[in-house]
């Protein structure tokens, strides 16, 4: 792998992205072949915000693979409730671990972190920004139960502005050929701009839709996620956006007999129970293809490991990023760092938000 962290699934090309596919079926088809491979290596799981899958994947996979595991899933266990910064717990943990996954809810925070870890970072899910790990595992899930990952149909449903593991897969999938999305949401819920120009950019197609019945006889995919409460600014418009979407069996009439049901999960109201019993339902599945995942990427970025430090990073604007959810609004030291898009505007490097000059 040429990049040292997995910030951004963008961070491989897609021949790497295709090997780290291909490794997680060889692991899966054949799981004691690997049971060595990461003997004596650590994996440092920094969960500074709630997780079952991802950490305990994260964790299983370094298990299965022989290495070993340190970290904290309550930050407020650790000297972040003491007032730690980023930059110095990183700086430790780094010192300390092979490899680290981190999760938190300020959007950028990976990004931030791997500009002082010596040892290769993995987002394992930035605020309502990216989730790489979770697109790792819907395309592992994908590629064995459609056998492609092109011209498909994909329907993505439910949260779509705060939902990172849709922000995630639609910028993977729409560097493959011949896909399209029909976005599906209420008008509150829209996808962001930034994910809507990658699609311009890519030239695929996408449709935008308010109507989950409307929309299922299209489809060959069906990617439902829940209303992201926590990231919600009041009870209240939360209480509005909740409960709109939900696929059960009688709406379950309206797809094809094909399609692949994935949800990233955890499920709140959006998929009835009796749905889980349908062939088309690949949920659980996934959970297992996602293990297979993590195994193949730790064990690919622990292979040739590149711990060299970072050299210090400078502002390349004097502007702050206007993103109140952004890593810079909180840890204040990080070097301002932008990209031009045009016009008066910039492009946060962390969350990439956007501000004006
Ligand atoms: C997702 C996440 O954390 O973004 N869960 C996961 O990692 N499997 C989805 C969610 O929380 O809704």
């Amino acid at each position: 792998m040429k990049s040292k962290h997995l910030i951004d699934l963008e961070n491989l090309s897609i021949e790497e992205l295709m090997e780290i596919i291909n490794l997680a079926n060889e692991i899966k088809q054949s799981p004691q072949d690997y049971s060595e491979v990461c003997r004596g290596k650590i994996l440092a799981t920094l969960f500074y915000e709630p997780s079952t899958r991802t950490q305990m994947s994260f964790k299983t996979a370094m298990l299965r693979l022989g290495g070993s595991i340190i970290g904290f899933d309550n930050p407020q266990n650790s000297s972040v409730s003491k007032g730690e910064s980023l930059k110095d717990t990183i700086t430790v943990v780094g010192g300390y671990a092979d490899i680290i996954a981190i999760r938190h809810s300020m959007e950028g925070t990976a990004g931030a972190a791997a500009l002082y870890s010596a040892a290769p970072v993995i987002n394992a899910g930035d605020g309502g920004h990216l989730h790489p790990t979770q697109t790792l595992t819907d395309v592992v899930t994908l590629y064995n139960e459609k056998g492609t990952l092109d011209n498909m149909r994909i329907g993505l449903c439910g949260d779509l502005k705060n939902g990172r593991t849709v922000h995630s897969l639609i910028k993977t999938l729409a560097h493959f050929k011949g896909n399209s999305f029909v976005l599906i949401s209420t008008p509150e819920l829209t996808i962001p701009q930034y994910i809507k120009d990658i699609l311009n950019a890519s030239g695929s197609r996408y449709t935008e839709i308010s109507s989950l019945a409307e929309a299922l006889p299209l489809l060959d995919v069906l990617y439902m996620t829940r209303i992201q409460r926590e990231r919600f600014s009041s009870p209240e418009a939360y209480e509005k956006q909740k409960g709109v979407f939900v696929l059960d069996r009688e709406k379950l009439k309206l797809a094809r007999k094909d399609m692949k049901i994935l949800h990233p999960l955890p499920r709140v109201d959006e998929i009835t129970e009796e749905v889980d019993y349908d062939s088309r339902a690949k949920y659980f599945q996934q959970t297992v293809y996602g293990m297979y995942a993590r195994m193949a990427l730790i064990s690919t970025m622990l292979r040739h490991p590149d711990r060299t430090p970072h050299s210090r990073v400078f502002d390349t604007h004097q502007v702050r990023c206007s993103n109140p959810r952004c890593i810079t609004s909180t840890e204040l030291y990080l070097p301002k760092r932008f990209r031009p898009v045009g016009g008066d505007m910039l492009l946060c490097r962390y969350c990439e938000g956007r501000t004006l000059i």
